[in-house]
């Protein structure tokens, strides 16, 4: 017997086919650029971001369904069209749905760390994955990251050091719009805690 789908939730974006990569339509009716929120948690910072930039798109990406909802509920109450959310896993996302070409900004904001030396392959960043984004990221589009985590920070930043497709700036926060970069819910956690914020900045340099 074939499986029902669930019906999808106010805002969230239930892809037709899991199999072919996505086109711009079919995300957004409304061509705009559009920014990912990669592991978006209960959405608080693509809120923020879909509230602050109402002539942008934003796509928040969450693997947990309790999250999701949360998020769709919170974007439909706060009447923001312009954000939608995906239930999938970031990986695939990122290698085999989202359009090449098509995001101006990607966030990934403390993704797991996994401290463990025998989980560091489970860590999103490495050679494949830094590949694939910059085939979905528009040329001298931006990968911004955060984590509390120091190795995990060291870590992407050799990752990023080796990669030809990515050239590392300045998260410059003093000016500019970085400077209204809104807190994510982990990140007002673990500075509460007293812990410190590692971010890196990337731009797409592959042509
Ligand atoms: C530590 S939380 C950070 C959430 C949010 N970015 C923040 O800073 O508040 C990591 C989030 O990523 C989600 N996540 C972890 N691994 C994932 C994966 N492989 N694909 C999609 N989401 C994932 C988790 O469910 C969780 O909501």
């Amino acid at each position: 017997m074939k499986p029902i789908p669930r019906p999808a939730e106010p805002g969230e974006f239930l892809p037709e086919n899991y199999f072919r990569r996505l086109s711009l339509s079919e995300l957004f009716t409304r061509e705009a650029p559009l920014e990912v929120d990669l592991g978006s948690g209960d959405g608080s910072f693509a809120l923020a971001m879909a509230r602050q930039f109402p002539d942008r798109n934003f796509l928040a990406v969450e693997r947990l369904l309790g999250r999701v909802r949360k998020t769709c509920k919170r974007a439909t109450e706060a009447r923001l069209p312009n954000l939608r959310v995906l239930r999938l896993e970031a990986r695939y996302t990122v290698e085999w749905l989202l359009p090449h070409a098509s995001v101006s900004r990607l966030h990934l904001l403390f993704p797991d760390p996994w401290p463990k030396v025998r989980h560091h392959r489970r860590r999103l960043i490495n050679a494949e994955f830094l590949g694939a984004l910059s085939k979905v990221l528009v040329p001298a589009g931006d990968f911004l990251f955060k984590t509390d985590h120091e190795d995990y920070f060291e870590w992407a930043t050799d990752k990023l050091s080796l990669s030809k497709y990515f050239q590392s700036i300045a998260w410059d926060d003093q000016c500019g719009e970085l400077s209204q970069y809104p807190q994510t819910d982990f990140e007002a956690q673990w500075l509460a805690e007293g812990r410190s914020v590692h971010k890196l900045r990337a731009r797409n340099v592959s042509t």
